[in-house]
């Protein structure tokens, strides 16, 4: 299965699989055989599939290095970056080489901005490890990483070359992982596309058990959905803000739990948050929004938010890197399947909001 992203200045397939055998062919169609490549992967993944790819990859490349981060946010740093730019100089990297990024979230967004950057750019493929990665930080061209205390604060947008997805290697994922990749594909479902999310509801058996079949599907659609999304606004002019949907209230639990939820848990009851804003306002029944807290339960994500308080996750809001002039901005649905854009929502209308999460949706 291929899907073709398109934005203003490029043009890459997405390739879904469940091995990475066809990899040496497509290298072949982009015409990036012969050039040296350097594998960005971390210590988590490079024992279980850093050998597998290199194999796979042996044959069209003079030459292939492999840099390995420790795992977390905490190598997610220009420092990190300074090293990987060593790395290469030293091994006579030039405007022909190619990094490849095999890991999740951070190794791709950490891989893509050296891919960016070094000699003002060279070409870059995505290998997304993580449900996360595959459904969400591989799609969209966002790479960069964290300064001081803040998240993804440098960065830039860049596309890669590729993006292939082998969904067997999710198997190896921990459980936590899984569901936190499930909250962003079951997201797309709810801003986008009612029939997708119906779909994760009849399949979760199949999805859960990590059937490829079905894996690869719902990943195709899924990148569909943030795919066509970025390629009519790659810059967050406008609707690429529907993809925050959840991710107002879910940043700040995320940052006020010292991130003991995960992103996607997070967002998870950001969701929840921002639906019981939409059903007081009437654009959501009530139906709606039980039917929305029993898929979240489905995939084992949070409902209930644990000892924060309300008034500390209202206060945090104020410093996303989302706010604008000093207003929140939040995504409401308007229905499953549609959403809206709402700078207009008031402070007793948020705190009730995850009030409702800290009662247990
Ligand atoms: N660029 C974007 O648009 C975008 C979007 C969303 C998130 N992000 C970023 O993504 C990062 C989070 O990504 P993530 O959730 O993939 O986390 P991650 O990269 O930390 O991976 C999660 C954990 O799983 C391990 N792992 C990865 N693949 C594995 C596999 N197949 N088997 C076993 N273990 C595996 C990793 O070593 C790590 O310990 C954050 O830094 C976030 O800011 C970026
Ligand atoms: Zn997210």
């Amino acid at each position: 299965m291929k899907l073709n992203i398109q934005t203003k200045d490029s043009n890459y397939p997405i390739v879904f699989n469940n091995s990475f055998q066809n990899l040496q062919v497509l290298f072949e169609e982009i015409r990036l055989v012969g050039n040296k490549i350097c594998i960005i992967t971390d210590d988590n993944v490079d024992p279980l599939y850093g050998d597998m790819l290199e194999n796979e990859l042996i044959n069209i490349s003079p030459r292939i290095i492999k840099y390995s981060i420790t795992p977390g946010e905490e190598a997610k740093t220009l420092d990190t970056v300074h090293k990987i730019y060593s790395y290469c100089l030293s091994n006579q990297f030039d405007r022909q080489s190619v990094i490849v990024a095999l890991g999740g979230g951070i190794v791709g967004d950490i891989a893509g901005f050296v891919a960016a950057t070094y000699m003002r750019g060279i070409k870059f493929i995505q290998i997304p490890t993580t449900l996360l990665s595959q459904n969400d930080s591989s799609v969209g061209g966002k790479v960069g990483v964290n300064f001081q205390k803040y998240k993804n604060m440098i960065g830039a947008f860049y596309q890669p070359q590729l993006v292939y997805m082998n969904t067997s290697v999710l198997e190896t994922l921990s459980d936590k992982e899984f569901a936190s990749g499930m909250s962003e594909v079951i997201k797309h479902g709810l801003i986008r596309d009612r029939d997708f999310y119906n779909y994760l509801i009849d399949n979760a058996n199949l999805i859960r058990a990590i059937d490829h079949d079905t894996i690869s599907y719902m990943n195709h659609r899924s990148c569909s959905i943030k795919g066509d999304i970025v390629s009519k606004d790659e810059k967050e002019g406008s609707i690429r803000k529907y993809l925050n949907f959840g991710h107002t209230i879910g940043h700040a639990i995320e940052t006020l739990s010292n991130f003991r939820y995960l992103h996607g848990e997070a967002v998870a009851l950001g969701m929840i948050a921002a639906c019981h804003i939409s059903f007081q306002r009437n654009m959501l029944s009530k139906l709606e929004l039980n039917s929305i807290v029993n898929t979240l339960k489905l995939y084992n994500l949070p409902v209930v938010l644990e000892s924060l308080s309300s008034e500390d996750i209202y206060k945090q809001l104020f410093y996303d890197k989302k706010v604008s002039n000093n207003k929140i901005i939040f995504i409401l649905l308007n229905g499953i399947g549609d959403c809206v854009e709402a700078n207009d929502v008031r402070k007793e209308e948020i705190l009730e909001g995850i009030e409702f999460i800290k009662r247990g949706a």
